[in-house]
């Protein structure tokens, strides 16, 4: 079985990969999205989005990391991929589910699966002009409006060469409602001939072990659930070795927070940017520990690094 980070633009950059892989079970990680239009990046933007390709394409625990890129025009998105493989890369994913008005606007996203034969179209042409040896896979939604071109575009995606499909169990204008449609990755998992993986509303043990058992997949892909309880694939994976299964008290959880402010730190210190994403971070937190909410609530009005600093640290001795 394999589980993977998923990839989530403005949530889950190169800091949180980094704090949620150090803290264990999971196989691999996945870049948000890098946006292609007209232009071809430059080896500053690849590395600025996914400063793993620099390290063999691993986060700092090792886990490999995947680049995602998002877009419509499959000669550009092909010299992009090009070029992100120069600068390292080694595994290239293909955003088909990107729920943004801005980006399906400009024809990226989910938008695509309304046109099957244009994801058939982007697909097969990265996999030729891509090296043999670097993977090719995809991420999709069921849809847009409704799910009626499912299976079609995930024919696409398998037909047009990719070796991997991951299927996010809803529509695009479901959004994030609940539930998740696990039934129909089941249906799309028989239906192509590549390893599919299941992604939607895994929050826990047990949604885990219904995905698996509804999609039939081995391998399940977490989002949210990941940054709301990041010792969860920790657990998922305490249970699959059969040793018991043993969720992290807040003490341990308080010396996480600290991490991942001092690596906001490390990367950006002289902007908002820590401070907004510890805020960030322990408000989806507090949805699952009451002391993430109190510590919610202390750093709230702060805005100065350093005050964020010392709170933490005294917080963190009261959880000992
Ligand atoms: C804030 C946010 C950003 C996201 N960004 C991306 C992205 O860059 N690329 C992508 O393929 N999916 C993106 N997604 C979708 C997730 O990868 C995933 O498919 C979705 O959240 C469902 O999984 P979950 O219920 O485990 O969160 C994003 C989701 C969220 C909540």
């Amino acid at each position: 079985m394999q589980l993977i980070l998923a990839p989530m633009q403005g949530l889950c950059d190169d800091v949180m990969r980094d704090l949620l892989t150090r803290i264990g079970g999971y196989d691999e990680c996945v870049s948000e999205f890098v946006r292609i239009t007209h232009t071809v990046h430059s080896r500053a933007t690849w590395l600025k989005h996914i400063p793993e390709i620099a390290t063999g394409n691993k986060t700092f625990a090792g886990t490999p990391c995947t680049v995602q890129l998002l877009g419509s025009d499959a000669d550009n998105m092909a010299v992009n991929a090009l070029e992100a493989v120069r600068f390292g890369a080694d595994k290239i994913d293909l955003n088909f589910g990107c729920p943004a008005p801005t980006v399906n606007k400009h024809k990226g996203g989910a938008v695509l699966l309304k046109e099957p034969e244009l994801i058939f179209h982007i697909v097969k042409t990265l996999r030729e002009r891509l090296p043999a040896h670097i993977p090719l896979t995809g991420k999709m939604r069921l849809g847009f409006e409704d799910k009626s071109l499912a299976l079609e575009c995930a024919a696409a995606i398998a037909d047009g060469g990719a070796c991997g499909l991951t299927v996010h169990a809803r529509t695009k204008v479901e959004g994030y409602e609940p539930p998740a449609h696990w039934d129909w990755v089941r249906k799309i998992r028989e239906a192509v001939d590549i390893p599919v993986t299941a992604n939607g509303d895994v929050f826990s043990l047990k949604d885990y072990l219904e995905i698996k058992e509804t999609s039939g997949c081995d391998s399940v892909m977490i989002g949210r659930g990941a940054v709301i309880r990041p010792d969860l694939a920790r657990q998922i994976k305490q249970y699959e070795a059969g040793n018991a299964v043993s969720e992290a008290d807040f003490a341990e959880i308080a010396g996480w927070i600290r991490l991942f402010f001092d690596l906001c730190l490390a990367k950006e210190s002289n902007n908002k940017y820590p401070v907004a994403r510890l805020k960030q971070w322990l408000g989806m937190m507090k949805k699952a520990y009451a002391p993430a909410q109190e510590l919610f609530e202390q750093v709230r009005p702060i805005k100065e690094a350093d005050e964020v600093r010392r709170i933490l640290a005294v917080f963190e001795q009261t959880q000992i």
